[in-house]
């Protein structure tokens, strides 16, 4: 039987390079995909160190140019014969006090987080559809099921995300397509630096949030993070599993998160973040 082939998007770094090499090791093809190819060299060292250049094959694609995805889906269907997994991991973070962010901000975290998701789901349907079969597994978040200070932008997309995707679960299911979330907590990767982009107006002086936002993103910047190779072996394994659930909450941090907002009333909640991230 040829490879199943496994498509990657936002490969550059962090969980969508990592679970390129955990999945070529497991024996896919992996497509791992990348707006800037210029950004290439970690993902070709890493392979390299794996021994698995060979099932590599690395392409420029950002997740925004909507009307380009169809034709590069198509693409990489003509060349390898079929589409197996999708895997929607770019993503980045807008960060600030959500007065402060702009609305033109709170879009394109959105064009990224969850239309580039969206639309990358919808041009690999159509291959997935006549196969019967394929996995697309979603890399939301825990701020997909919990509201974060100073990250309501990254939030709304996560929340959006796992609607989106609960209900597409739902539709395709028969159709013999698995739709899966994979719910990280904070894992030690780019969106903490060059992916996190703070609103042009949380820094500014004339905010009236500048002082608890500056705070703020040394208190995120200082939370513990652990080794992101966990998602990237969990996504791979999913992968493979012939009928996955339809969410993987990863990392303790995100079990304990959710664990208390279930069980807390919502009024010790808000008390609790309150305290904990001293907020005022
Ligand atoms: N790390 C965590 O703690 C954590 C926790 C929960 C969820 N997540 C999610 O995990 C996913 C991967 O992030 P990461 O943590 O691995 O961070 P990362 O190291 O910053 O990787 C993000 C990747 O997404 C790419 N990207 C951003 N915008 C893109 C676009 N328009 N088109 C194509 N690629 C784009 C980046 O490309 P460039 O190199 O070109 O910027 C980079 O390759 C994201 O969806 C994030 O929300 C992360």
């Amino acid at each position: 039987m040829p490879d199943k082939i496994a498509l990657i998007t936002g490969a550059s770094s962090g969980f969508g390079l990592l679970t390129s090499i955990e999945l070529a090791k497991a024996g896919f093809r992996a497509v791992a995909t990348m707006r800037d190819l210029g950004r290439r060299e970690r993902l070709d060292q890493a392979a390299a160190a794996a021994g698995v250049t060979a099932q590599l094959d690395i392409r420029a694609l950002d997740v925004t140019h909507f009307d380009a995805l169809p034709a590069f889906v198509d693409s990489v269907v003509s060349e390898h014969g079929r589409l197996d997994v999708l895997v929607n991991n770019a993503g980045f973070a807008v960060a600030g006090f959500a007065e402060d962010i702009k609305l033109e901000e709170l879009r394109r975290q959105f064009e990224t987080n969850f239309f580039g998701a969206v639309a990358m789901t919808k041009a690999a349907l159509p291959t997935m559809r006549r196969q019967r079969s394929g996995h697309i597994i979603m890399v939301s978040s825990i701020a997909g099921l919990h509201g974060s200070v100073t990250l309501s932008s990254y939030s709304a997309s996560k929340h959006a995300l796992e609607g989106w995707s609960e209900s597409l679960r739902l539709e395709i299911n028969a159709l013999g397509i698995k739709v899966v979330l994979v719910e990280p907590g904070a894992f030690q990767t780019g969106i903490w630096t060059r992916g996190a982009v703070m609103g042009e107006n949380a820094t500014k002086e004339t905010s009236p949030n500048i002082k608890r936002s500056l705070r703020m993103r040394d208190r995120i910047q200082a939370l513990p993070k652990r080794d992101p190779i966990e998602v990237a072996r969990l996504i791979a394994c999913i992968a493979q599993d012939p009928n996955p659930k339809l969410r993987y909450l990863v990392g303790r941090d995100a079990k304990i998160q959710l664990a208390l907002k279930r069980i807390l009333p919502w009024k010790w909640h808000e008390k609790l973040v309150a305290h904990f991230l001293k907020i005022d």
